[in-house]
């Protein structure tokens, strides 16, 4: 139920923070220890000479953070791989390999094949899924919850923060992140309360930016470009504006070329080293006439961006980044007269391959 909300996917937007909180009350017990994930898991993972992450669309781009955690605090070299791809064209793997699937149905089919084809080969796997006693949970040998509560709208919102949380959490079990994740979390959930309750602002940016326009871009480099990726995904299946999403560095190398008077460029900036580079691109971009928006972290933000991003520790900042995203991806799709939560030619589980 929608209850007083025009909209699932933005009653699933708000629900985030909530979610943030439930899946630490899963995870944490009373004294802030981990509880819920077995040895069984871990011990297979930490046996793992690489740790192979499978995934469709969003839940795709929720590996690519996830991958930082799993190298950054486990040390394991990790690979992330879309599923349609996979099935068909199976790298090279390493010896030991434990491959991860992030799934928020559980029943995306070209998963399922790349399930079905590792277990044939003999090798481990683990299913993140947001709904438990699915195929991809049934079928692995060990599954956790993403507790993301039923996600309704098409375009999924609180499943990626929920994978991108979850993959933490498992990273941290398996390694130390030096620093207090449980603590972080719980700022994490207060600050994405903060961001969905400051919602005008990103409407009066979408209507601003986007009512009228055919094409949109997203940049940002490392983190960032994870999120700009999934940005993108979440701005052109509801709105049908053509939006790309790319590592900013990769302007130069053809895409300022599509650069015209008035086209929206958002850039995202969360990570102070790719400060310097990032704002030389957004002025390379608004030199060429580009409406840019910038989203910065409130160290690096500076006057003239569009909205400060409050700061938590920098690997957990796509926690944040990606809020402001669904909220112009919502706005922008009001703003057409569209139906935010079933945009044309989707379902919301792809059981086909
Ligand atoms: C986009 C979206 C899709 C799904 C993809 C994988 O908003 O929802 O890209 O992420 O179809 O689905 P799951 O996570 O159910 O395997």
């Amino acid at each position: 139920d929608k209850g007083a909300y025009p909209y699932y996917m933005l009653k699933e937007v708000d629900e985030q923070a909530i979610v943030a909180r439930n899946i630490a009350s899963h995870y944490y017990d009373e004294d802030g220890n981990l509880q819920g994930i077995g040895c069984a898991i871990t011990d297979k993972m930490k046996e793992a000479d690489r740790l192979y992450i499978v995934a469709a669309g969003t839940s795709y781009h929720a590996g690519l953070v996830g991958k930082r955690y799993f190298e950054q605090w486990a040390k394991i070299p990790t690979a992330v791989h879309i599923s349609s791809e996979f099935a068909y064209d199976q790298p090279m793997l390493s010896e030991k390999p434990f491959f991860i699937f992030l799934s928020q149905s559980g029943e995306t089919a070209d998963s399922r094949e790349v399930l079905d084809n590792v277990k044939k080969q003999g090798f481990p796997a683990l299913t993140l899924a947001n709904v438990m006693n699915s195929t991809l949970t049934r079928e692995a040998d060990f599954a956790l919850p993403l507790l993301a509560g039923p996600e309704i709208a098409v375009a999924s919102t609180k499943a990626y923060t929920a994978q991108v949380i979850v993959q933490a959490i498992l990273a941290s079990a398996l390694g130390n992140p030096g620093f207090d994740l449980k603590a972080e979390l719980a700022k994490v959930a207060v600050e994405i309360q903060a961001i969905t309750d400051d919602k005008e602002k990103f409407k009066a940016i979408a209507e601003d930016a986007l009512a009228d326009q055919h094409s949109a871009f997203y940049i940002g480099r490392g983190l960032d470009a994870c999120v700009a990726l999934e940005a993108a995904l979440k701005l052109k299946e509801i709105s049908y504006i053509q939006t790309e999403g790319f590592a900013a560095g990769e302007l130069k190398h053809g895409t300022i070329s599509l650069i015209e008077d008035g086209t929206p460029v958002f850039a995202l900036l969360t990570q102070k080293k790719t400060e310097g580079l990032l704002r030389g691109e957004v002025a390379q971009v608004a030199a060429r006439g580009a409406n840019t928006i910038v989203f910065a972290s409130k160290s690096v933000a500076k006057e003239g961006d569009a909205f400060v991003l409050p700061e938590v520790n920098e690997l957990l900042m796509p926690l944040l980044a990606v809020i402001p995203t669904q909220l112009i991806a919502y706005y922008a799709t009001l703003a057409r007269g569209l139906d935010v939560d079933r945009p044309r030619n989707l379902a919301k589980s792809v059981t086909v391959q």
